[in-house]
């Protein structure tokens, strides 16, 4: 069978591929709390950060950066993730939109995109699109922090990506900061993430 004629439920860049899984509660990849170096990276900020979630799922982080008083948006295509994500967030000043990443139009300009499992839930096809939307959505200065997750694994999600793959779509338009590995890894990741932060030129 091709990529073509497979059903939506198994085209991860289907809305439907996520909101079955969400649906049957089959979400291995969901770490469940804020993760210590993105929550390191928040309290190292005096000033709140205008701040992306793309692909947020559950929204644990959105959760805490209300808490902090960062405004942010949590965006995700599947229905069914952002119901979940609504539980999550209860009565949080989180502003959570079902889109798609690709084609939404943010409602006040970003500061920080935060990555985690996002770029590794995107078949490779759309890999060059995300570099360059990533770029778009930010200013000159403007971040993108996250966990990427550094590995030769051709078939997901989560798809592998290899550190030069990564600065192959990056490097055009962002300059890496950080890299550092990561102590509280869920299994599925677990010494194959990275914590990376990147600036925008
Ligand atoms: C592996 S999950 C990760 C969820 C969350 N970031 C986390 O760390 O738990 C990938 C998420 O990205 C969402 N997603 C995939 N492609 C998307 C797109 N083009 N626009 C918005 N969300 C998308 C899926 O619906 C899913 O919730």
């Amino acid at each position: 069978m091709t990529e073509a004629i497979k059903p939506p439920e198994q085209r991860p860049e289907h809305p439907d591929f996520w909101c079955k899984r969400f649906g049957e509660g089959v979400t291995p990849w969901d770490a469940g709390k804020m993760p210590d170096a993105f929550a390191d990276f928040v309290a190292a900020h005096a000033t709140p950060l205008t701040t992306l979630i793309p692909g947020c799922g559950s929204a644990w982080e959105a959760s805490h950066l209300a808490e902090l008083g960062w405004p942010v948006t949590a965006l995700d295509f599947s229905p069914t993730a952002i119901a979940r994500a609504r539980k999550v967030l209860g009565n949080a000043n989180v502003h959570l939109v079902c889109d798609d990443f690709f084609k939404f139009t943010p409602s006040q300009p970003l500061e920080l995109i935060y990555e985690r499992a996002f770029l590794c839930a995107l078949p490779r096809k759309l890999w060059a699109d995300w570099g360059q939307r990533v770029a778009d959505l930010l200013p000159s200065g403007g971040l993108l922090a996250g966990y990427f997750f550094i590995c030769e694994q051709p078939k997901g999600p989560p798809f592998g990506v290899l550190q030069p793959q990564l600065d192959e779509l990056l490097e055009p338009n962002f300059e890496r900061l950080v890299d550092q590995d990561v102590a509280d890894s869920i299994p599925v990741f677990a010494g194959r993430e990275r914590w990376q932060v990147w600036r925008r030129r």
